[in-house]
This record gives C-alpha cells, sequence and structure tokens, in this order.
C-alpha cells in the first residue's frame, strides 16, 4: 500500500453546550489522535483539525434555560474543551471555534458561491412553528416519537436511539422542546440542497471509491458499519435537504441574497466548513511566525488532489460526513472528498448508556483533575475499549484491570527488567555483543544470528503494527504493541539471564542486548497511544523524546540495514518506575460518586418546578387581581368539588364558583379575605355564572389554601 503525498485529518467538532467524557474521547478524538502520531512518526505530511461547534439549537437552549447568552455558554465551554484535549494529550495543529469571524467569513462565502452558481433551489414548505415562543422549530427545538423505532424522545433532526436522521415532520405527536406546546404548521421560504441530483455519482464514490471514473479511495478499507449506513440512506433515495434554518444563533445567511433576513445556515453548511476556516487559521498564524509560510498553505491540503482527508467522527455523524458534506464540496467545486470517514460507535459506562442528563459519564475535566498524571492510563484504556466496530462498555473494574495487568504487571515491568540488570551487569551501558555467540539452534553455519533473527523478528512484528494503524485497526495495533512487551517478558523469563550472568556473560549480553533494542522500539511503538510514557521511556534510555518527525520510520530502516537502536556502549539512566498499582478503594470510590452523582441529578430534575412557558410583561398587566372578602359561601348542588361564593370587591359583589369543597366548609369561609381575578372572563358552571376566579396555593397533598391579604386591607385593591 502507497502512502498519499499528504494528509488532513479532522476530530469531530464538538458541541459547546456540555462537558467532554470519555465517550466522546474514544469516540472522535482519540482514534484520530493515535492516527495522526503514527502518521508524523512515519514522516508524513499531516495537518489534524478541530475546534468548537459554537452553533445550533442546543447551545441557544441551554442559554434559555439558564437565562444567560449563548456568548456565555460557548466560552465556557469552548475554554474548557481547550484545556480539557490539552491535559489528555491530543496534538492538535490548530484547535479553532466557529464564532470566529474568520469561520463566519468562510462559510457565508460557501453558501455564496453555491448560490450563485445555481445549486440550491429556493422552496416555501410549512413548517412547524411554536406560536407562544413565535419561532420556527428546526432540529433540537422539537420533539416527538421516531417514526422509525418508536423511540419517544427523538429530535426533528435526529433520533439519538436508532440514529436515524429525521425531519421534524416525520416526528409522532411532536412537540416544542421550548414551551411544551404542541406546535402549529407555517409557511416559511429556505434554499434547499437537491441532493438527489447527486446519487449517480455519490454511490459511485461511496460504495465503489470511485470519483469522476477515476480510483478514489479503495472502499473496503471503510467499516462496514459506515459503509451500510450510508447504503441504507443511497438505497432509501436522497431528498433536498434545507441548507438554511429561521434562527437567531449561527451564521447569515449573506445579506446580499434577497430573502436572507433571519435566515441562518443550517448546521450542515457551518459545522463541517469549520474544519475548513481552522485550516485557514493556522495557515494565518504560520504565516505571521514564519517567512516562508504563506497564508494560502491551507489550500494543499483541501484543494490539491493529492491530498488524503479523512475524518474522525461518532456513529451519529455519518450521514453528514459520508453523503451531506461530500455533496457540498463536489457541487463547490475544487475540494478533495473524505478519502475515509473511520467513524466510531458509542462507549456505554457501566452498563448503562452514557447520558448528560442523567449525569451517567465520567466527565473528562474530572477524571484529568482526581487522576492527574494518569492521563496515559485512561487513553490506553480507551483505546483498549474503542467501539471501532461496536459499541464498547468503559467499567471502572475494567480500567483497574487494565491498568494494574498491563501497564503496571506487563509493560513497566519489561522496561524496568531490563534497565534494572543493564544497570546492574555493565553499569547502564549498552553491553557490545559477539553476534556469533550460538542460541536456541541458531548455531548453523550461514544461518542469521540469534541477534539478527530477533531483530526480524521485531521488524516484523512493527511492520503489522504499522499494517494495523494504517488500516485503523487501532485497538489491534495496540494489543499488537502490548504483545511484544509482553513478548519481551516471556523472552527474559525463558533466558533467565540472571541464571546464566555467572557461567555466561557473554551469552547474557546478548540476551540484554535484544531486550533493550526492545525497549527502544516500544518507546516508539507507544508513543501515539501514550505519549508522555513514551517520554519517559526515552528519558529512562537517555534517548530524546519522540517529536514525530519520521522516528518509526527511521528505526524500521535501522533495523532493516542491521544497526542496533541502541548502539553498544550507550548509557542508559536508572530506571524508575511507568506506573504505579491502582488499589480496590480508589475505583470503588469512583463507582460511588458515579451512582451519587446521577441519583443527585435525578432528585434534581424531579424537584426542578415545571414551570409554564414565558409569559411578557404586558400579558401580565393585563390580570386584573383584586382583594376582597367572602360575604357568603354555599355548596353547588350535585357536585363535591365546587363552592358558591358571594365576595365584596369594594366597587361590586361578584358570584364566584370556585373547586374548593374539597378542603374549606362552607361555613367556616365567611369574612375570609381572598385574592380575585377580577377580570377572567364569565364561565357558565353547572347552571351559575361565575364571575372571576379566587387565587388558591397548592400544597403538596394537594391542599388548596387561601391568598389572603392582609386583614387590614380595603376590598377591592389591586394586587400586583
Ligand atoms: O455532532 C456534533 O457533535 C456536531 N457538533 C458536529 C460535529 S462534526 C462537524 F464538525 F462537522
Ligand atoms: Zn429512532
Amino acid at each position: 500500500m502507497q502512502y498519499p503525498k499528504r494528509y488532513i485529518v479532522t476530530s469531530a467538532l464538538p458541541y459547546a453546550n456540555g462537558p467532554l467524557h470519555v465517550g466522546h474521547l474514544s469516540g472522535a478524538y482519540l482514534p484520530a489522535d493515535v492516527y495522526v502520531r503514527f502518521l508524523r512518526l512515519m514522516g508524513k505530511e499531516v495537518l489534524f483539525v478541530c475546534g468548537s461547534d459554537e452553533h445550533g439549537a442546543a447551545i441557544t437552549l441551554k442559554a434559555k434555560k439558564e437565562g444567560v447568552n449563548p456568548g456565555e455558554i460557548i466560552e465556557r465551554y469552548h475554554s474548557e474543551f481547550k484545556s480539557v484535549f490539552e491535559k489528555i494529550g491530543m496534538s492538535f495543529d490548530v484547535y479553532h471555534r466557529t464564532s470566529s469571524e474568520l469561520h463566519h467569513q468562510t462559510s457565508s462565502d460557501f453558501f455564496k458561491k453555491l448560490y450563485d452558481e445555481g445549486q440550491f433551489i429556493k422552496k416555501e414548505s410549512d413548517q412547524y412553528f411554536d406560536s407562544k415562543a413565535q419561532q420556527f422549530l428546526a432540529d433540537r427545538y422539537i420533539k416527538g416519537e421516531c417514526p422509525k423505532c418508536g423511540h419517544s424522545e427523538a429530535y426533528g433532526d435526529q433520533c439519538e436511539s436508532c440514529g436515524s436522521s429525521l425531519s421534524p415532520t416525520d416526528l409522532i405527536n411532536p412537540i416544542s422542546t421550548l414551551s411544551g406546546e404542541k406546535p402549529v404548521l407555517k409557511k416559511t421560504t429556505h434554499w434547499y440542497l437537491p441532493l438527489e441530483n447527486h446519487e449517480g455519482w455519490l454511490k459511485k464514490y461511496v460504495l465503489e471509491g470511485e470519483l469522476e471514473g477515476e480510483e478514489h479511495h479503495d472502499p473496503s478499507s471503510w467499516k462496514n458499519h459506515v459503509i451500510g449506513q450510508c447504503k441504507s440512506w443511497l438505497d432509501g433515495g436522497l431528498e433536498a435537504r434545507a441548507m438554511t434554518r429561521d434562527l437567531d444563533w449561527g451564521v447569515d445567511v449573506p445579506a446580499d441574497i434577497p430573502g436572507s433576513e433571519g435566515k441562518k445556515l443550517y448546521v450542515w453548511l457551518d459545522a463541517p466548513i469549520g474544519y475548513i476556516s481552522a485550516t485557514r487559521q493556522w495557515a494565518i498564524d504560520r504565516a505571521e511566525k514564519n517567512a516562508d509560510a504563506h497564508e494560502d498553505d491551507w489550500k494543499k491540503y483541501w484543494q490539491d488532489q493529492e491530498s488524503c482527508l479523512i475524518h474522525f467522527i461518532g456513529k451519529d455523524n455519518i450521514v453528514f460526513h459520508c453523503l451531506i458534506f461530500p455533496v457540498i464540496l463536489k457541487a463547490h467545486g475544487g475540494y478533495v472528498l473524505p478519502s475515509n470517514v473511520p467513524a466510531n460507535q458509542f462507549m456505554n459506562l457501566e452498563g448503562q448508556k452514557i447520558s448528560t442528563s442523567r449525569n451517567w459519564a465520567v466527565w473528562m475535566k474530572d477524571y484529568l483533575d482526581r487522576w492527574e498524571g494518569m492521563e496515559d492510563s485512561l487513553r490506553y484504556y480507551c483505546v483498549k475499549n474503542m467501539p471501532e466496530q461496536k459499541d464498547s462498555e468503559f467499567t471502572w473494574k475494567g480500567f483497574q484491570d487494565a491498568h494494574n495487568n498491563e501497564l503496571v504487571n506487563n509493560l513497566a515491568n519489561f522496561v524496568n527488567r531490563v534497565l534494572v540488570l543493564t544497570n546492574k551487569y555493565y553499569e547502564g551501558r549498552v553491553p557490545e555483543i559477539d553476534e556469533d555467540i550460538p542460541l536456541e539452534g541458531n548455531d548453523e553455519f550461514g544461518m542469521p544470528s540469534y541477534h539478527e533473527t530477533e531483530l526480524m523478528d521485531l521488524f516484523d512484528r512493527l511492520d503489522a503494527f504499522c499494517e494495523s494503524l494504517r488500516s485503523f485497526e487501532i485497538r489491534n495495533a495496540l494489543r499488537q504493541v502490548m504483545e511484544l512487551s509482553s513478548y519481551g517478558n516471556q523472552f527474559l523469563q525463558n533466558h533467565e539471564p540472571w541464571k546464566l550472568q555467572k557461567e555466561e556473560p557473554d551469552t547474557v549480553k546478548v540476551i540484554m542486548n535484544v531486550g533493550l533494542q526492545i525497549v527502544v522500539a516500544l518507546s516508539a511503538a507507544i508513543y501515539p497511544f501514550m505519549p508522555t510514557t513514551s517520554d519517559k521511556m526515552r528519558k529512562m534510555l537517555n534517548l530524546e523524546p519522540l517529536k514525530g518527525e519520521g522516528e518509526l520510520l527511521e528505526l524500521l530502516n535501522e533495523i532493516c540495514e542491521g544497526t542496533h537502536l541502541l548502539p553498544a556502549g550507550h548509557q542508559i539512566e536508572k530506571p524508575s518506575h511507568l506506573f504505579t498499582r491502582i488499589d480496590d478503594e480508589r475505583i470503588e470510590k469512583e463507582v460511588s460518586r458515579l451512582r451519587k452523582g446521577s441519583e443527585e441529578s435525578l432528585l434534581k430534575v424531579e424537584k426542578e418546578p415545571d414551570l409554564k412557558s414565558e409569559i411578557d410583561f404586558e400579558t401580565f398587566g393585563q390580570l386584573d387581581l383584586r382583594t376582597g372578602t367572602i360575604l357568603h359561601a354555599e355548596k353547588v348542588t350535585g357536585t363535591k368539588k365546587l363552592l358558591k361564593l358571594e365576595v365584596d370587591l369594594g366597587f361590586e359583589k361578584r358570584t364566584i364558583v370556585s373547586g374548593i369543597a374539597q378542603c374549606h366548609r362552607p361555613e367556616e369561609l365567611t369574612g375570609r379575605k381572598v385574592t380575585v381575578l377580577a377580570n377572567l372572563a364569565p364561565k357558565k358552571l353547572r347552571g351559575i355564572l361565575s364571575n372571576g376566579m379566587i387565587l388558591m396555593a397548592e400544597g403538596d397533598n394537594g391542599a388548596l389554601e387561601f391568598v389572603s391579604p392582609p386583614e387590614k386591607f380595603k376590598n377591592g385593591q389591586p394586587v400586583r
């Protein structure tokens, strides 16, 4: 397999509407980081971009709920994301944001070009509208039953349960997430991208890896579940999709387009273009610092057909990255199309779906605060359990086991044994070896020496490891690295150098030399997964930390040429422990913390009042509330609940029928001070015209109590 000339790698832009958890990490971020670090080790030209997705209904909804500006929400999460990503070792070349001027310009220009070239169709349609909130209800502003799987909380753009992509009118029994009200249909005009016109080439591109009559990529390198989702969409037939929304937060439809007022770009003409604007920002920043760099350097990544575009995402974004974004790019023209979209499935936690609302998650920020210095252990476990082909499971026990059994007992143990013995036998100097020393039957004339055989085996292992990473089999690649470490341990165990040192010191030199070469190889192979651990190992080996500048390629070449990875005489450092064991207590604490946190959040939800939707001041001002006194009360015959009251409002006497008979006896009510809604339209109840309403407060058990003004108040006083 040939490597392409250069790579542009993206991780899904996270929505700046809530914190990141381990599911995000192992879905779209870690795999990309591992892949990119690997490519850099192989000396490839690669740019890795990401940023915060700061538009979309989820952000405005959250702002509304908290009573703050959307700007406050995005600021909070953007800075949290940046810090979390940095601490966990994400090696982005740029981490940008879609609220930036540059992004607004980039996506708006994209829209304008598509518009000018007649790529859109303008259509009037009926869309759901919330009359209370006076707003159209796109995407997450509307909920209802999924027509595909019956999930009761599907959104207007997608069902999170079955992953189906939906439009609001598909929902059964839709309700507005703004007011909880049933929405009404109202006419609005939008620009649509006729996806059906692109079906022909799209099928060839996705299913056969062919573009404009040429081979674009190897379709068998795409994951089955990714192709499967695309295929079911393509088989179902594509339809025109609105590329604009009636919203007040997002990128404006360019002002010079007639009818653009109040319209924003649809998230899929916004967020993925964020990858491009992030790359532009990277080029601008670099051009400021380097005389030989140019602001247009982003173009070679996106517009030179020798670039390979790879999108790392979660499975909920497959359709957008495999179908819609490619159509947008192709319709625009001049851009490369994704060569692969290695989407991951979802990660569950302790047997349940990760859920933000139920606070059932391992939050990245929490982990980083509480497990400082153990970032690599989380990276390790999240790669080991990456939902590559199917949903996976994070358990704290699994995390502990992986750390203790694999990182401590296997990797740290092997490295430690080799370095301790090297220090003990040779004062930390790599021993010179006599390659002709026979070991394990490698003594035949003309056969490679034992040392050579071991290094050839090492090469094969590393080669297979590289192949796994190139084909996005990231879990497999990690397993191969750990197998190399197990092999190292086994190798020491088989030869028992500690028993031979006295009698056969030259043989031991060969053994220890092989051990040291394996440790060097491990320090490189482990780097994509656990960069800090690689640094530590290399420090102990007295080697420079890896910078991702082709060192693995160089190492493979050295092995091929028979050059030792650590030359004889090289002085190593004293070893220190790479990892220490995690005890049960610490893990139990995490589990109970998780359960407690979730229970508390459920209680909070229960306690949260079910508030009616907001009204403006004028509406409130229309209520005419007055003080009054009950003059007389009697039961309404034939009812259990109703009392007929005569109420003195000062300026007049009123008859009011009130449903309080189960809480109050009529004979006790004469003279009681009450508050009355005096301008409520009269209504006939059991033949009696009721003219107003008495305000009652409802207790926990449903008991109704009068909202009474103080005794000294005259009747008819206004209440505000
Ligand atoms: O689903 C999401 O998380 C969105 N913020 C979109 C991410 S992919 C996009 F950036 F293209
Ligand atoms: Zn569904």
